[in-house]
């Protein structure tokens, strides 16, 4: 029962660890993507000649195909067709390029084609059209120029200025990411899903303990019920027999079942007659020996509730005494059961601190007394401590009505 809401409460400390991983995800993958981003508009350049064009990343490779004389441009005499090749040999895909490619001397365009050309002093400068634009890893596009000039034309040196494709998905770093939330969601889920499930189970537990404990207390009202001087009695009995069950180290399951045992303790008072139980006066011996065989007639009731282990046992030998002179197996020391020890003393001392049909109730101090006295002889030596301790410190005697 201690335990009520542990587990909610580390679901909440779980889920809040959940949230700071998700956001420490969040985190770097945004930064995964302020990163690319910039990658992706950064312009990198590069210069060559035709001839050493596979060295870089991108490169051109052009060839004069054909050449002719021409009179028809003033001060030109001279008609050529250049065919240029760019190629993309790095890993990336290229976004966007533009080309500088230097001439020896003056020209003019005649007809172009695959991107936009311009002339710039000596220098064709070449902007790519929609089906050039783009270059992926390895790939290859044409363009080319006729041009009429005043004499023979060798390409010198061309630059080429391009951006990358630099996408977020090319980065390690967000695939680990993306497997890092996925095995957390999973976790996260199962978590989700085991919690409702106990909560399920919780609530099930909690009515079944709630039926248990109603049964119970029937029970001990019938019992006590037989003997209307002794009102109270099972459930006092059983509250002292949980008290010292944990100060002896009892987990809560085990209080738990103490608890249960001693509310049935007296169930054999049952099969006594009310005429013997219910009697004012002072009781002769044959009465007295009938009172007796509660304990015998409450072990035979208990003997098959195997689901609550040791309960007959607390039925039966809460009587027996550890100098052995007790009823009615006369059992000694540590062969009475443990429970039954707990639950002797527990009767005990709320049997003299309650009013009889002959006497009034007897003070705490006179039955502390008692305890003390009878420790070693009626009592267990070990456990009239604990009592004394719970009676020093208050939690005993408790009034149930
Ligand atoms: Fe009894």
């Amino acid at each position: 029962m201690k335990d009520k809401g542990w587990f909610s409460k580390n679901i909440y400390k779980n889920r809040r660890i959940y949230t700071m991983l998700f956001l420490f995800y969040a985190m770097v993958l945004l930064g995964v993507f302020i990163y690319y981003h910039n990658m992706r508009d950064r312009t990198y350049v590069v210069k060559g000649e035709p001839d050493s064009a596979e060295d870089s990343e991108l490169s051109i490779t052009g060839e004069r195909s054909k050449e002719w004389s021409e009179h028809s441009v003033a001060g030109m005499s001279k008609g050529m067709e250049y065919d240029f090749v760019i190629t993309n040999n790095g890993n990336g895909d290229v976004l966007e390029w533009q080309a500088e490619i230097d001439f020896g001397s003056d020209f003019v365009i005649d007809s172009s084609w695959n991107g936009d050309f311009e002339i710039s002093d000596h220098t064709l400068v070449v902007d790519p059209d929609k089906q050039t634009a783009e270059l992926a890893s390895g790939e290859q596009k044409t363009f080319g120029l006729v041009m009429i000039s005043v004499g023979e034309q060798e390409v010198t040196e061309y630059r080429l200025y391009y951006k990358e494709n630099f996408q977020m998905t090319d980065s390690p770093v967000f695939w680990l990411v993306i497997a890092a939330f996925i095995i957390t969601m999973t976790v996260f889920i199962t978590d989700e899903i085991n919690y409702r499930r106990y909560s399920k189970l919780r609530k099930w537990q909690e009515e079944i303990q709630a039926v248990l404990l109603e049964s119970f207390t029937t029970f001990a009202n019938i019992i006590d019920a037989k003997d209307p001087y002794t009102q109270g009695h099972s459930l006092r009995v059983a509250l002292y027999a949980k008290l010292l069950a944990e100060k002896m180290g009892y987990d809560d399951t085990e209080q738990e079942r103490v608890y249960w045992i001693g509310m049935l303790h007296d169930i054999g008072k049952i099969g006594i007659t009310d005429v013997i139980l219910q009697k004012p006066g002072q009781l002769d011996n044959i009465e007295y020996s009938t009172i007796q065989t509660h304990v015998d007639i409450g072990g035979i009731i208990l003997k098959d509730f195997k689901a609550l282990p040791d309960i007959a046992d607390g039925a039966q030998y809460h009587h027996e005494r550890w100098d052995g002179k007790g009823y009615s197996k006369h059992l000694s020391g540590k062969e009475i059961p443990e429970i039954a020890r707990i639950i002797c003393i527990a009767d005990s001392f709320d049997a003299m601190t309650s009013p009889r049909v002959y006497r009034k109730a007897l003070s705490v101090e006179f039955a502390k007394n008692e305890l003390v006295k009878c420790s070693g002889t009626q009592f267990d030596p070990d456990i009239v401590p604990v009592m004394i301790k719970l009676i020093d410190e208050g939690s005993v005697p408790v009034d149930i009505p």
